[in-house]
């Protein structure tokens, strides 16, 4: 039986600019179980990392949480006070890597000195850094654990990132476009080894991406997002064999493949999130658009098992 980890509950959060309010996440519900990898998908702009912030508590100003909750371990994480959430949450039960790892380490500090101010207390902290570099399969890792972040690779940094978020032995990785910024070729491995790696240390992953076949590689069930919703969730498997939400389907079109060599993009853009569209976000684009859809915000219809839907048609 699966328990879960993290619950984000019926979620909302705004931006407050110049050009009006953003209503950026829109009653967004998942949940991460333990131990598994939850992919959350959708193109541009859709909410991904305004999520991830949300869970660590890292929405500033001109941002706000309108309502909702993101239970993690059964406790409220949006209710904790601010010194609780950095000294029990942030960066030891939950972390998170980036799109650039290069950007996230510190310049001037060489990544063995890093890596080693993760482990508490003092001394001589090489051996252990040299194995979590090891871990991470860095070549020389007594020389690379010397060197400055600009002398890495993009492949090399995000595997010291890998290395240094996991130390702590976090319940929950949140991993944001962790291989967008990666040579294709470097992609697979890092992935690859992120899912070995997070594997032995039993904690459950986030992973935020805009690509299909990533989720279809690594991730064990699947959100997919549009305009600030989540319009669909499953088992990996269901969800990409057995789309159900005309979003889900447009995405999986545009992955090329083998005997289709041309991307088929859904046509139309994202909607403004200033003004979004009324009823369901997605309606404009949709070609399964009925009357209902532009008035009425379709909720959730249990599809199969373990497999959601929130879209008229059902
Ligand atoms: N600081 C901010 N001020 C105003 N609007 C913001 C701010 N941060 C995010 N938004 C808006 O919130 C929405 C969601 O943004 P978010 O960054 O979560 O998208 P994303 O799905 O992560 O996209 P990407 O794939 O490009 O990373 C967007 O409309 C974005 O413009
Ligand atoms: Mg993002």
């Amino acid at each position: 039986m699966a328990e879960t980890l993290l619950e984000i509950k019926d979620l909302y959060v705004n931006f407050y600019t110049y050009r009006g309010i953003v209503r950026a996440i829109n009653g967004v519900s998942f949940t991460v179980e333990k131990g598994e990898f939850f992919g959350l998908v959708g193109e541009t702009g859709c909410g991904k990392s305004v999520t991830a912030s949300a869970v660590l508590n890292l929405i500033r100003n001109p941002g706000r949480i309108e309502s909702g909750q993101v239970v993690f371990k059964g406790r409220d994480l949006l209710s904790l006070p601010a010194d609780t959430f950095r000294s029990e949450i942030r960066g030891k039960e939950i972390t998170m890597i980036m799109q650039h790892p290069v950007a996230a380490l510190n310049p001037v500090m060489r990544v063995g000195e890093q890596i080693a101010e993760v482990f508490p207390g003092k001394g001589d902290k090489t051996a252990i850094v040299v194995e979590k570099l090891r871990e991470v399969n860095i070549p020389e890792p007594e020389k690379i654990a010397l060197s400055y972040p600009h002398q890495l690779s993009g492949g090399m940094a995000q595997r010291v990132m890998i290395a240094m978020m996991l130390a702590p032995k976090p319940s929950l990785l949140i991993a944001d476009e962790p291989t967008t910024a990666l040579d294709v070729s470097v992609q697979a491995q890092v992935l690859k080894l992120l899912k070995e790696l997070v594997a032995r240390h039993r904690s459950s992953v986030l992973l935020i991406t805009h690509d299909m076949s990533v989720v279809a590689e690594t991730c064990d069930r699947v959100g997919v997002m549009y305009a600030g919703d989540i319009v669909e969730t499953g088992s990996v498997e269901e969800v990409i064999f057995n789309p159900l939400h005309p979003y889900t389907k447009g995405l999986m079109a545009a992955i090329p493949s083998e005997d289709k060599k041309k991307l088929e993009g859904i046509p139309g853009v994202v909607p403004e999130l200033v003004s979004p569209p009324p009823g369901c976000r997605f309606h404009p684009r949709c070609p399964r658009l009925m009357d209902i859809c532009s008035s009425v915000k379709p909720s959730f219809h249990e599809a199969g098992k373990a497999h959601r839907v929130a879209c008229h048609l059902y």
